[in-house]
């Protein structure tokens, strides 16, 4: 099968994360008679040294003329990069939400899960961290308040500043049946996060979700207002499956799940539209004080690449063996900085890509 795939490098650790995906993927590739076609766009601060915008139209053209995108992680240090001295619209993180607006990515999948021989690094305590868990959040990603109308205006001397958050029900009933749709091929309970004892956009949330669950039932459904959910992610995070929820509420308890694995470095995310197009990063950010030191974690990034070959292009086998590699290599006792414990051995960004490749 020939895969053409966009590679967004991006800021900070961005291009060495990525630059092991694509040995892992390589390396899939020669295994399985595969051909990866790899083009690379700008975008964040990359793009904005060179262009002067954090996104151009020609690396949109290009993200949509392949299979899947395939990125790194974008963004500096806001407190100390001239990135964040320019206005608003022209910083990093605009040119990640224009790509997902362009490419319609409204269905954003973000795994949250224990690994076993992790277990050390979660900070939950014993008895709680015991029983695992593994959730799926999904979460709107084109709609809400982070794309509604927003302005800050100066009244009789006094600045304001205003941001709409606003669904339609349309918008509301596709996440919620690829919510439930995922939901099937995992333990079958949705949790829908909103606030609907106080917001309208989460009371119209909440109709249009009871309405797609009817269509589902063999799936249970449960409602959870968004802050009883962050109270129990680490109170009982065993509970889960998938949690389905608004763009910024997604936003939020998918940092506060990855914290509660302990080890953000293993988390990947995929970005779907309603078709077999999607684009895959980790979790994490761009991490600017570790970056160009060979010592990031890529293994997000790795298992964004695995979540690309089996949601883009159905290659299950494929998907599993990088799955697979990366239990290994974990079980063999390799660790990067970030994931390190006693008993191991810590190895950096490029060794790890290399012993997943071999393994892969
Ligand atoms: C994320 C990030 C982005 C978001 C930022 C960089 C705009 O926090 O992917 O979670 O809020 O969506
Ligand atoms: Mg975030």
């Amino acid at each position: 099968m020939e895969l053409n795939i966009t590679c967004i490098p991006g800021d900070g650790i961005g291009p060495e994360i990525v630059a092991e995906a694509k040995k892992v993927l390589d390396a899939v590739a020669a295994k399985y008679g595969h051909t990866m076609n790899y083009t690379d766009i700008l975008m964040g601060g990359a793009s904005i040294d060179v262009h002067g915008v954090p996104l151009t139209e020609e690396a949109i053209a290009t993200a949509k003329s392949a299979d899947a995108v395939l990125m790194g992680s974008i963004g500096g240090d806001t407190t100390t990069s001239p990135w964040y001295k320019l206005a608003p619209n022209l910083r990093p993180e605009a040119g990640l939400l224009a790509l997902r607006k362009a490419l319609n990515l409204f269905a954003n999948l973000r795994p949250a899960l224990l690994y076993e021989e992790l277990a050390d690094a979660c900070p939950l305590k014993k008895e709680i961290s015991a029983a695992g868990f593994d959730m799926m959040i999904m979460r709107e990603l084109t709609g809400g308040l982070y794309f509604g109308e927003r302005k800050t205006v100066e009244e009789n001397g006094v600045l304001k500043a205003t941001d709409t958050l606003t669904y339609d029900e349309n918008e509301i009933r596709r996440i919620a049946i690829k919510g439930f749709d995922i939901a099937m091929k995992r333990k079958k309970k949705v949790t829908s996060v909103d606030k609907a004892n106080v917001l309208d956009s989460s009371r119209l949330w909440r109709k249009v979700v009871e309405e797609v669950a009817k269509d589902y039932p063999e799936v249970s459904l449960e409602h959870m207002l968004v802050d009883n959910c962050a109270m129990q992610l680490v109170k009982d995070p065993a509970q889960f499956d998938v949690i389905l929820t608004e763009n910024m509420f997604g936003d939020i308890l998918s940092d506060e799940a990855s914290m509660v694995t302990g080890s953000i470095g293993m988390l990947a995310s995929a970005s779907l539209n309603d078709t077999k197009f999607g684009l895959y990063e980790p979790s994490h950010g761009s991490a600017p004080d570790i970056a160009g030191k060979d010592i990031a974690n890529p293994i997000a990034t790795v298992l964004s690449a695995s979540m690309m070959l089996r949601y883009s292009f159905d290659l299950d086998k494929e998907a599993d063996a990088i799955d697979n590699a990366v239990k290994q290599v974990l079980k063999e006792g390799y660790r990067t900085g970030d994931i390190m414990s006693e008993g191991c051995t810590q190895v950096g960004c490029k060794q790890m890509g290399d012993l997943l490749a071999q393994r892969v």
